[in-house]
């Protein structure tokens, strides 16, 4: 079957029909499996708390065994002795490094520290299902979820760097529990709505301080690229309060915050 054609005029090779239905199929196709990601993820990634004890969670694949429970005190399981903080320290300085550079790109657009509440966890436990609801729903999903929608292609390749070093933490917070590294046990990131984001990270914030509203749109233009910014800063924040408070107080006293009591 012949799959291409030349112009004799140009020497131009131009697809076949057949080169260009297969292409609108597969576009179709991509089209059609990106919706039905989306449109499965509307319920936010279940706090692996939901599934302590019990063998399984949603999503998770037959065979597996979904969320442990893992000790007294909350304690985490290690593979390697001191892995667990040398790794929660490298995220806390991500985040702070985050922090540092969303703060110096937006300049003068850049809103203030928010204030925030609920940031101090109880247990190792709580530091690594609080810390995951971030970096599966925030860094992981929501930088990839923004990605269409940016402007500017230093941001977008912003937003792509971004979100390789959060799937990373994500995917360390969800083994941590013995839990499938990726959210759901997906093949394919779920992909989530502004609002869902934003939904997240409200009930941690106390005031913005003057700053710009946590909204943003899915329409590309230069303001929004702002306002996208903006959010992720405020998200970056946030984590690196909670993991400054809590790496400390849980995994070492190499922390930027003063250490609470040691378990
Ligand atoms: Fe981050
Ligand atoms: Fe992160």
């Amino acid at each position: 079957m012949n799959h291409e054609s030349s112009s004799p005029a140009t020497g131009i090779i131009a697809p076949s029909t057949d080169f260009e239905s297969r292409r609108s199929a597969l576009r179709r196709s991509v089209a059609a499996a990106t919706a039905a990601v989306a449109a499965s993820t509307v319920l936010v990634a279940p706090p692996a708390a939901e599934a302590q004890g019990r063998p399984g969670r949603p999503g998770s694949r037959p065979g597996r065994p979904g969320s442990q429970p893992i000790g007294p005190r909350g304690r985490l399981p290690e593979r390697y002795p001191g892995q667990n903080a040398r790794i929660l320290q490298e995220i806390r300085d991500n985040e702070n490094d985050h922090v540092g550079f969303f703060t110096s790109a937006l300049g003068s657009a850049a809103r203030p520290r928010p204030t925030f509440r609920n940031v101090e966890q109880a247990t190792p436990r709580d530091v690594v299902i609080v810390g995951r609801t971030f970096e599966n729903n925030i860094g992981t999903r929501g930088a990839l979820s923004v990605g269409p929608a940016i402007n500017d292609p230093d941001v977008f390749k912003l937003a792509v760097a971004l979100n390789q070093i959060e799937a990373r933490h994500s995917a360390f917070l969800n083994a941590a529990t013995n839990d499938p590294i990726s959210l759901l046990d997906s093949s394919f990131e779920p992909l989530i709505t502004p609002d869902e984001m934003i939904g997240i990270l409200r009930p941690f914030i106390v005031s913005l301080n003057g700053g710009p509203p946590l909204e943003f749109s899915l329409i590309p233009s230069e303001e929004n690229d702002i306002a996208i910014m903006n959010f992720f800063l405020a998200a970056e924040f946030l984590e690196a309060e909670f993991y400054n408070i809590n790496v400390p107080k849980f995994f070492g006293r190499g922390g930027i915050a003063p250490p609470g009591p040691v378990r």
